[in-house]
């Protein structure tokens, strides 16, 4: 257990440095983690405490080995670890001492009772907000870090002001936009920091004092302050928007792949436009993610419940439009293979769902693999980062799957290799050697767009890209 103090000694200089204020954070998980790193790394005159429920993600996280593989995280906890950041699984210690509390848990959606299948499931959140009144002994900030339904901090101030000890505590909004995979750099260097707190003068006050934690390292204009339910709201919206550009897109490689427009160029002379831009145009095998799709069905579950069935319907096509893009990739494979993979290998490359990082949550993968398997092919998945999440997501479910730490084990024997994730390794590899040892004929379903399909094509291989007209030998 580590003992709470107000100065510590930075490991690099020995020097004794002034704690100002004590942060918490509660649930060490993707975004809890590495944002509390980035904290601690810039504020060194703050202490940060990151507690979790999970022992063993704490014991990572104090380990040469952190629970989760984000480029550039290693060396930003190994600078504040023991130096003013801290993991520790006291909850109670924790929030005594914090002046400042982030709230980071898990808001799954919900899998039960009403609006099960949409709606958050909030009950992580509200034992936290009972937690804090338990244990708290003096007033607090606290932060809404986890993605939420507008107007959540309502019930939450209500549950935190409900305590008989006399203590004010002031909720604030300040939602994280980092992505995995680049989680360091978008912490470093974000394009805004949203921070949303009530209109009277605690609020205000309140949330003066997140900015001043932002202010150490985020120049002012990117610091952005709104009111509460804005900022709740803007959260949803963002991830939507930027999901409901992938939807759209996905729906136009197929009609590329009907018409021989090419789904590359329709992106980027779409992204040429500067009112569109060119970020998230890339056509895919769908997203996934632990955000995107929960958030959709959050807002679509937010308009129902206030009485606007035509906007929530608008925002499910998205979803819907997702799930279309994981379906129509299987059955390319299926119909180029003549109509059966039963007892074929297919060599998956890539699991995560995006590249750089182990995080296979709604992974695209996951719904692919089980629709093969339900054909009766048998997999062979190779994955840098993501294996062991691979092994739990597939647990349990009929068929042959093998596990491999070799991508040339993955292909031997194979009939076709699907590209699920777009790890650069991809392209580095010797697919005259991988065509070599493959069945005859040999398939690539590239559903990143990763590859050279020309030189493939050239090896051997009947290639089919996303959105791009399909190079085949076959008659
Ligand atoms: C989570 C939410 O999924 C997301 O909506 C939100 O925006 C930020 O927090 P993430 O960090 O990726 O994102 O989730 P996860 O990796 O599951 O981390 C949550 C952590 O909270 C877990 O380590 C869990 O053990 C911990 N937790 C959960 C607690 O410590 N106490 C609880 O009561 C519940
Ligand atoms: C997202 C948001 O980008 C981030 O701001 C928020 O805080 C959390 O949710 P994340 O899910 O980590 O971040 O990754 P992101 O890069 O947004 O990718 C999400 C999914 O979309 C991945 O499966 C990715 O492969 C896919 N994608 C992304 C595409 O299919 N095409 C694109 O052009 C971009």
């Amino acid at each position: 257990m580590i003992t709470f103090g107000k100065s510590a000694r930075d490991c690099g200089t020995g020097r004794k440095i002034r704690m100002n204020k004590t942060i918490l954070c509660i649930g060490a998980g993707y975004v809890g983690g590495p944002t509390m790193a980035v904290i601690a790394d810039k504020c060194p005159d703050y202490k940060v405490i990151v507690v979790d429920k999970n022992t063993e993600r704490i014991a990572a996280w104090n380990s040469a080995r952190l629970p989760i593989y984000e480029p550039g995280l290693d060396e930003v906890v190994q600078r504040a670890r023991g130096r003013n950041l801290f993991f520790t699984t006291d909850v109670e210690a924790g929030i005594k001492e914090a002046d400042i509390i982030f709230v980071s848990v898990n808001t799954p959606t919900k899998t039960f009772g009403e609006g099960a299948g949409k709606a958050a499931d909030l009950q992580y959140w509200e034992k936290t907000a009972r937690s804090i009144v338990e244990c708290a002994t003096r007033d607090k900030i606290v932060i809404e870090k986890s993605t939420l339904p507008v107007r959540t901090a309502e019930a939450m101030q209500r549950i935190l002001l409900s305590n008989d000890k006399g203590l004010k505590f002031e909720v604030i909004s300040n939602p994280e936009f980092m992505a995995e995979g680049t989680a360091v750099t978008d912490l470093q260097k974000p394009d805004r920091v949203l921070i949303g707190g009530m209109e009277t003068p605690a609020g205000q006050q309140a949330l003066q004092a997140v900015v001043d934690i932002y202010a150490h390292w985020v120049p002012k204009e990117r610091i952005l302050t709104t009111n509460l339910w804005s900022s709740e709201l803007s959260k949803l919206v963002s991830n939507a928007m930027l999901a409901q550009r992938i939807s759209s897109v996905n729906s136009i490689s197929a009609l590329c792949e009907k018409t021989d427009a090419n789904i590359l160029e329709v992106s980027r002379a779409m992204g040429h436009d500067s009112r569109i831009g060119s970020k998230f145009l890339r056509a895919s095998i769908g997203f996934g993610g632990s955000c995107f799709q929960k958030d959709i069905l959050n807002l679509v579950y937010l308009c129902e419940f206030y009485g606007l069935p035509e906007v929530a319907a608008y925002w499910e096509q998205v979803v819907k439009m997702n799930e279309y893009q994981e379906e129509r990739f299987v059955n390319k494979i299926l119909t180029s293979m003549f109509n059966t993979v039963a007892g074929k290998r297919i060599a998956l490359f890539g699991f995560a769902f995006k590249a750089d990082t182990g995080d296979t949550r709604e992974s695209p993968a996951i719904y692919i693999s089980k629709l093969l398997l339900d054909e009766h092919a048998e997999l062979a998945i190779y994955d840098p980062k993501a294996l062991d999440n691979a092994k739990v997501d597939l647990a349990g479910i009929p068929g042959k799957i093998e596990y491999t730490h070799d991508p040339m084990a993955a292909i031997q024997g194979a009939h076709a290799i699907a590209i699920l994730t777009e790890w650069q390794e991809f392209t580095t590899y010797d697919y005259r050697e991988i065509f070599a040892r493959m069945e005859k004929p040999a398939f690539i379903f590239d559903g990143r767009n990763l590859l050279d399909h020309k030189a493939l094509f050239e090896i051997g291989f009947n290639v089919y890209p996303l959105g791009q007209k399909a190079l085949t030998h076959l008659i």
